[in-house]
């Protein structure tokens, strides 16, 4: 007698990770960077893992606009901006239409053939501007 496993059906292939590719920054990332995120994680802390030094004032709860950002790519697939955001966002120094704070923006689920989330980290962020 012979046992067989199935194997459920899958709609749309997932990844388990999701590629991130960071533009090269001055100071934070003179190189660039590219590497694997986890679907579901804030950004913030995934940019962080990775050794990139974003500055984060509030500790992550979406209250000062120092972890802003800019979707370069991908952004379609990340869920969008709520009203608290886009009020902190006001706040951010070089807004633009793909701005986002990097604490509120959770990694998404990669899908095969999908290209990966770019990141570009702004010049300055609100607190250097100040300076
Ligand atoms: S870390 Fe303060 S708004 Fe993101």
């Amino acid at each position: 007698m012979s046992t067989t496993t199935a194997v459920a059906a899958d709609s749309a292939p997932t990844l388990a990770t999701t590629p991130v590719r960071v533009l090269p920054h001055p100071e934070l990332c003179p190189e660039g960077l590219a590497f694997d995120a986890r679907p579901g994680r804030k950004l913030v802390d995934e940019l962080l893992n990775h050794g990139i030094a974003i500055e984060h004032a509030c500790e992550k709860v979406c209250a000062c606009a120092t972890c802003h950002v800019h979707l370069r790519g991908g952004a379609e697939h990340v869920k969008p901006a709520d009203e608290e955001e886009e009020d902190q966002l006001d706040e951010a120094w070089g807004l633009d239409a793909q701005s986002r704070l990097a604490c509120c923006v959770r990694v998404p689920r990669a899908q095969q053939g999908a290209g990966a989330l770019v990141v570009e980290l702004p010049r300055y962020t609100k607190n250097h501007a100040r300076e």
